[in-house]
């Protein structure tokens, strides 16, 4: 197939994703002050320790704080045209409540964006991944303090003065609605999940709210041209039988996600959402100004798509399951090694809801599979043979090109982890997804080499033909 022959756009923003603490490494370097990453060396799976412990592979990450020039010129041989990063909010603010930013910090990502500039690539930059300053985790329990909102957007706003010129796309939380789920990954708040009490886990999420449209206000206020997005994990839900009661445990558990996107782009509290909120007995404290501020809505959605769920009003079927975003295994489908569910259609699906419902240009900046990936020598090249990962890539792209003929607007698409790191949710190393193999392992051992895998090439050509190369 030809370039002439795809529904791709041009100007399609094709490229891949990282965030700061599973690839910089250098945790105690340049004046960067602990993330809570610092202290979470089993990720989602383990409570947190009181320092960092030398099993903790995000101390060392994959070195990315030494080698992005490398590691970008990789990107750019495949002819990325965009790379999300994200920015260590304790490398620019090592206890979060500094008076003046740390220069050093700052100065690390100017160097980053040079290398983007050099190479063409949009920067597509998110401001909080999982990385809260640890000191303001240990202070306020995250974000359950309202505190917590003037601290990010002193942050936020210095990156905007100091890099609105050279960024354009802006992403505020990663994956805000994670914190419904992983309160410490995503709120930074220390108190165990199972001792947090609904009022404290739903004021947390508005000052989170409250504080991304105050980030997107800055932006537009100090940046005029910046472009700011929400990021929301996708997860489309099936009822598990076509029973109404499933078919309403389906939407609420919707709910749940499209929550985030209508205050994000409507810039006020749904009733469904007031209606649980009453229910819960929980009384928010919400000022006018906060009624103001959330009015400030964003210019694109953007969310992370992996993976679909079954819904069940059936509490039986429901025991015993471990999804971190709930519900029950789908009976049709395949998992990957790790149990995630893989459905392509699902991601047209949930691009034609979020489309129809915010008519607001959507952004894929994450997708991918994590697998574990053997290096073997092919014609005396070190590479990974990683046939499963182009099939799933190439079967989702398939479905985006799908969404694109189904009307819906989209920016661009970010594979996940498009060079091996270590992974947010196991901690592990040996959960890859990358187009590029890193030498690292597990009991943190390797030379952190980096080698080209099959997929390398395969996506390159997705790239250069704008998707034509894609097997329908
Ligand atoms: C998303 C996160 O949830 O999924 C990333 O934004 C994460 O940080 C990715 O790495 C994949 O999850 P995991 O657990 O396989 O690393």
């Amino acid at each position: 197939m030809t370039t002439t022959d795809t529904h791709f756009p041009p100007g399609f923003l094709w490229g891949g994703a990282t965030a700061a603490n599973q690839c910089e490494g250098a945790y105690d370097e340049g004046g960067k002050g602990l993330s809570i990453q610092d202290v979470m060396p089993r990720g989602i799976m383990g409570p947190p320790t009181d320092e960092p412990t030398p099993d903790n592979l995000k101390l060392q990450g994959i070195d990315f704080y030494h080698r992005y020039a490398e590691d970008i010129a990789l990107l750019a041989e495949m002819g990325f045209r965009t790379f999300r990063f994200s920015i260590a909010w304790a490398r620019i603010f090592p206890n979060g409540d500094e008076a003046e930013p740390n220069e050093e910090g700052l100065a690390f990502y100017d160097r980053v964006l040079d290398e983007c500039e050099k190479h063409g690539m949009e920067p597509l930059v998110t401001i909080s991944h999982y990385e809260t300053p640890l000191a303001l985790a240990r202070r306020y329990d995250g974000w359950v303090s309202r505190e917590m909102i003037g601290h990010f957007a002193t942050y936020a706003r210095t990156l905007f003065e100091r890099y609105g010129s050279r960024v354009t796309y802006w992403l505020t939380f990663n994956e805000i609605n994670a914190v419904l789920h992983a309160p410490l990954l995503s709120g930074a708040i220390l108190t165990p999940k199972d001792e947090l009490s609904p009022a404290d886990l739903y004021q947390a999420i508005h000052h989170e709210l409250v504080a991304s449209a105050l980030a997107t206000k800055i932006a537009h206020e100090v940046a005029p041209d910046a472009q700011v997005g929400c990021m929301l994990i996708a997860v489309p839900a099936y009822p598990l039988t076509p029973s109404p009661a499933d078919a309403l445990a389906v939407m609420r558990a919707q709910h749940q996600t499209l929550a985030f996107g209508d205050v994000h782009c409507r810039g006020e509290y749904p009733g469904y959402l007031l209606r649980h909120l009453r229910e819960l007995g929980v009384e928010l404290d919400i000022t006018d100004d906060d009624r103001e501020t959330l009015k400030h809505t964003v210019d694109f959605v953007s969310f992370s798509y992996y993976s679909s769920i079954c819904e069940t009003a059936d509490p039986g079927a429901l025991e015993g399951q471990s999804n971190m975003m709930g519900g029950v295994p789908n009976p049709t489908l395949v998992a990957s090694e790790w149990g995630w569910q893989i459905d392509p259609v699902g991601l047209r699906i949930v691009m034609n809801q979020f489309w129809d419902r915010w008519r607001k240009p959507l952004f894929i900046v994450e997708n991918g599979l994590g697998a574990v990936d053997e290096l073997v020598e092919v014609d005396g090249v070190r590479t990974v043979v990683d046939d499963y990962r182009i099939a799933y890539l190439n079967e989702h792209l398939v479905q985006v090109e799908e969404a694109l003929r189904d009307g819906v607007d989209v920016l661009g698409y970010t594979t996940w982890g498009c060079i091996d790191l270590v992974s947010a949710g196991t901690a592990q190393m040996s959960k890859r997804y990358g187009f590029v193999y890193v030498d690292r392992h597990d009991d943190g051992s390797g030379t952190l080499e980096r080698y080209r895998k099959k997929s390398f090439d395969w996506y390159a050509e997705v790239i250069r033909t704008n998707g034509g190369s894609l097997e329908r």
